[in-house]
């Protein structure tokens, strides 16, 4: 099938790494252009020194702190540079530590906002205009699985990121009849660095070795692994494709089966 992304430019948030990566490869892999987003520029140069010659040769790095005031604007100068257009958004961002509910510090999660909701909503808003004016763009935004069976030990990501996708299910409506759709990913246990430092932080509360905490987990999947990035990345693809135009105001769970409701 002919995803049709051959002539867009996209945006991809924590593309240095992880599911940012993945969904980064898999566009360039179908001929997009993309602008990788991260905030340690080093990372982001190993980043693209694993891709093909001719897919280094099509994407930008920015170097920017979703958690910085400027990070929003220095994104959008870059990705929109010589008047280029930007035709798809992949929301992503780092994750928020660990912990109880009953312990959760407002303040933390004041910050938290700012760094996982707030760049998230002024980006999509920002580019939104253009997208419908020329009646096309998509935006897909990375969540979890906790946004419909919350994770124990994750209360700010279950909260904040619940919040992320009430907004973009309110705004899928609107501009649904302008070609533009917005769609939420829900990532079950891909394998990354964030789900090896969860492993681990599991291992040291109950003082269990994170092999045996990574094997249990797995297990407990009815695919009875960890998702890879590059299967993570071929959904972000089909979602931002030109044939998935009927597709929006979606979560697309990436799973392996984990989410146990219907
Ligand atoms: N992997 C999973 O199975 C899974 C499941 C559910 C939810 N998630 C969530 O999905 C997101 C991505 O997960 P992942 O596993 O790919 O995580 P990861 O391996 O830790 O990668 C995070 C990416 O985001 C970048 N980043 C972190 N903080 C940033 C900031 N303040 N500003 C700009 N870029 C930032 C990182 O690069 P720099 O450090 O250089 O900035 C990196 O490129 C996380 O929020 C995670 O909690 C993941």
């Amino acid at each position: 099938m002919d995803l049709g992304l051959r002539t867009r430019h996209a945006i991809v948030l924590g593309a240095s790494q992880g599911l940012g990566l993945g969904v980064a490869r898999s566009l360039l892999g179908e001929g997009a252009s993309v602008t990788l987003v991260a905030r340690s520029m080093e990372r982001l140069a190993t980043a693209r020194a694993s891709l093909a010659e001719d897919e280094q040769a099509r994407c930008d790095l920015v170097a920017a702190d979703l958690g910085e005031p400027d990070a929003v604007e220095d994104i959008l100068r870059a990705a929109q540079r010589e008047g280029r257009v930007v035709d798809i958004l992949v929301n992503n961002s780092g994750g928020p530590p660990t912990g109880l509910p009953s312990g959760v510090s407002i303040d933390e999660m004041r910050g938290q906002f700012d760094k996982m909701v707030q760049p998230i909503m002024t980006l999509t808003l920002a580019l939104l205009p253009g997208m419908r004016a020329r009646r096309w763009g998509r935006i897909i935004t990375i969540t979890s699985s906790g946004v419909i069976q919350p994770i124990p030990h994750l209360p700010i990501s279950n909260a904040l990121r619940s919040s992320l996708v009430a907004f973009m299910k309110t705004l899928a409506g609107e501009v649904a009849a302008d070609g533009v759709t917005v769609n939420v990913m829900a990532p079950g246990r891909i394998g990354t660095a964030r789900t090896q430092s969860i492993d681990s932080a599991q291992a040291k509360r109950t003082g269990r070795s994170e092999d045996e905490i990574a094997r249990e987990s797995a297990s407990s999947i009815p695919a009875g692994r960890y998702g890879t990035i590059e299967e993570f990345g071929a959904v972000a693809a089909f979602l931002a494709s030109v044939p998935a135009s009927y597709v929006t105001g979606s979560v697309i769970r990436v799973d392996g089966g984990a989410i146990r409701s219907i």
